[in-house]
């Protein structure tokens, strides 16, 4: 079974997919059409439009940011909070089935 992310969207409605492992949640959300995420860099770590905030109670489960992934965080165009990642930064596991993170109202 393929770990499953679920998307919290800015107007409160969910989108819930299943991802490969190995693939990232910028990947997922682009493929997959979900709204509000735009990876307009592709996920070359540069553009900061690919921003979720992750499930704070998983947050420990995942791997640091990277000093790089730490520095766009603080360009982030909505708030940056303690649980913000970049999406194109956090790749799935089956180890992170059932992870919930919620899209920001903007990206630019
Ligand atoms: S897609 Fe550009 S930083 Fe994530």
């Amino acid at each position: 079974m393929l770990p499953a992310v679920t998307y919290i969207l800015p107007d409160g409605s969910r989108c819930s997919l299943d991802l490969s492992d190995g693939v990232s949640l910028m990947q997922g959300a682009i493929e997959n059409a979900v709204p509000g995420v735009l990876g307009d860099c592709g996920g070359a770590c540069v553009c900061a439009t690919c921003h979720l905030y992750v499930d704070e109670t998983r947050l420990g489960e995942l791997d640091a940011p990277s000093e790089l992934e730490d520095e766009l965080l603080n360009g982030v165009a909505a708030p940056r909070r303690h649980n913000s990642r970049l999406g194109c930064q956090v790749r799935m596991t089956k180890l992170l089935d059932g992870l919930v993170v919620v899209v920001p109202e903007r990206q630019r």
